[in-house]
């Protein structure tokens, strides 16, 4: 029988799940592919997701009685990864009362699976699901990553809508190095004669100068889109195509950002808290033992926040010794920021006021002439997972630093405009969307939170 001889229609597992009541006693219809199978002499146990729920529903089939299953069908069934439409009676769980089940009555085989499917009952590892990236997100880790990420795109959607942010598109091929940083990967048009759009474009590392223009119009505005690195740094934390999203407020100083970040954390937090339990359980239970209680005490207290100054105190006085020594001046490494977060404070940390000379040129200059407003947020585990700043307003200053930086001034006539034309103090910041999904599912390799990972060396 074909899948298209189904007169009924597919009821999703999620809505029986939710819905139990109105479908207890009933006969309905359910497709998925089989998750797990079991037999005893008596009973076949089928668990079948459609990917409406997380969680499969398991449907028996009593061997006896039910002589419209054959033999056949039955073995056919019996894999992992096949797709099957089964219809039949909803009824309580038999071991679970908050659960149902379906007494089958009819199955049909709507795809087999081959014997060679690699997602097999035995827990494969993380190293060998990355060379299969087109079958993995079947596993129960992925389904719940992929999952956790839905969840957390609405809720920043949520956040910014509802503080009248107003989500903005930047473009993804850009003229200029947004981080000044030389890690933009070049864009080209191999048969063309000479450059496509007239001039070097590159692929964007960052929307920040094109969200403050429009800040400049609409006053408070973010993205939520791709961004592209070409770091040839080949760590757990590195994605060369990554998801950034990044806010910008008019009329705020840094102190007002920092106040919009922790805003969000504790926002998002909450929401994917409240809106994922049976994914975060998941997390908890096979990914980072007490991680639901860490993002709870997130979103419960207050953010430490310390000066760069202070953090490299704490450092020289830490008693460790550290690959990169510590004085005055210094970029924070990863092994800093994890004493900071993981050792000495165990909770995430701001840091506020670095060094000029290790941050980009369009920070606000502070006063003592040696630093700029810029924050980032450090959290256990991950280490940065927001950098921002409060924004050089002032024309001459800015055009100062980029001297400073033997930057080409001419490819910045826009980003200066900003800055003759009405302008106004503000700030922003970035948050590395994958760095907040390792943070709130204990998944240590940022490679494990996106469907096709994109690093040095890996095209899969
Ligand atoms: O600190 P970054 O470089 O800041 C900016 O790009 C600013 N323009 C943001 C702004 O103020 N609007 O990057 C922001 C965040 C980092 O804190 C980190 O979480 C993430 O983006 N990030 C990466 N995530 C994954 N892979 C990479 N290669 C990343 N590089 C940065
Ligand atoms: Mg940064």
């Amino acid at each position: 029988m074909s899948y298209n001889n189904f007169y009924m229609v597919d009821v999703k597992i999620q809505d029986l799940k939710t819905k139990k009541n109105d479908y207890i006693g009933k006969t309905v219809q359910v497709s998925g592919w089989v998750k797990n199978c079991r037999e005893s002499k008596t009973t076949t146990f089928l668990e079948i997701n459609d990917g409406s729920s997380f969680k499969p529903v398991q449907i028996v089939i009593e061997k006896e009685t039910n002589a419209k299953i054959n033999e056949e069908t039955l073995s056919r069934a019996m894999h992992l990864g096949v797709a099957v439409t089964v219809s039949g009676v909803v009824v309580t769980a038999f071991n679970n009362p908050n659960n149902i089940e379906i007494n089958a009555e009819v199955i049909n085989i709507v795809g087999d699976c081959a014997a060679d499917y690699p997602i097999q009952k035995k827990k494969t590892s993380l190293e060998f699901l990355r060379t299969i990236p087109h079958l993995r997100v079947r596993t129960n880790t992925f389904m719940a990553v992929m999952r956790v990420r839905n969840a957390l795109s609405m809720a920043i959607h949520n956040f910014f809508q509802k503080r009248g942010y107003f989500y903005i598109h930047t473009p993804l091929i850009t003229g200029g190095d947004a981080e000044g940083a030389g890690e933009s990967f070049q864009v080209v048009a191999p048969d063309f004669k000479g450059h496509f759009f007239g001039a070097p474009a590159s692929l964007t590392v960052s929307g920040q100068l094109e969200a403050e223009e429009a800040a400049m119009a609409l006053g408070r505005v973010y993205t939520f889109g791709p961004t592209f690195r070409a770091e040839n740094s080949n760590t757990t934390r590195h994605a060369a195509e990554f998801w950034m999203v990044e806010a910008e407020a008019a009329f705020t100083n840094i102190d007002g950002i920092i106040d919009v970040v922790r805003d969000m954390i504790k926002f998002i937090i909450r929401d994917v808290l409240a809106t994922c339990p049976d994914e975060m359980a998941f997390f908890e239970n096979f990914y980072e033992k007490g991680l639901i209680n860490k993002l709870q005490q997130v979103a419960d207290n207050d953010f430490v926040r310390i000066d760069y100054i202070e953090a490299i105190e704490i450092l020289q006085k830490s008693g460790k010794t550290f690959n990169y020594p510590v004085t005055w001046g210094v970029d924070l490494q990863t092994e800093h920021e994890r004493y900071l977060t993981d050792e000495y404070f165990k909770s995430p940390v701001f840091v506020v006021n670095y060094p000029r000379d290790v941050k980009a040129f369009y920070m606000k200059q502070n006063e003592d002439g040696k630093t700029v407003a810029a924050t980032d947020l450090l959290v256990p585990g991950v280490g940065e997972i927001i950098g921002g700043s409060e924004r050089e307003a002032d024309y001459d200053k800015l055009v100062a630093a980029m001297q400073a930086r033997n930057m080409n001034i001419d490819n910045y006539h826009s980003y200066l405009d900003l800055r003759k034309f009405g302008t106004v103090p503000h700030s922003g910041y970035g948050l590395g969307f994958e760095r907040m999904l390792m943070y709130m599912t204990g998944i240590t390799n940022i490679r494990d939170t996106q469907l096709h990972p994109r690093a040095v060396g890996e095209l899969r």
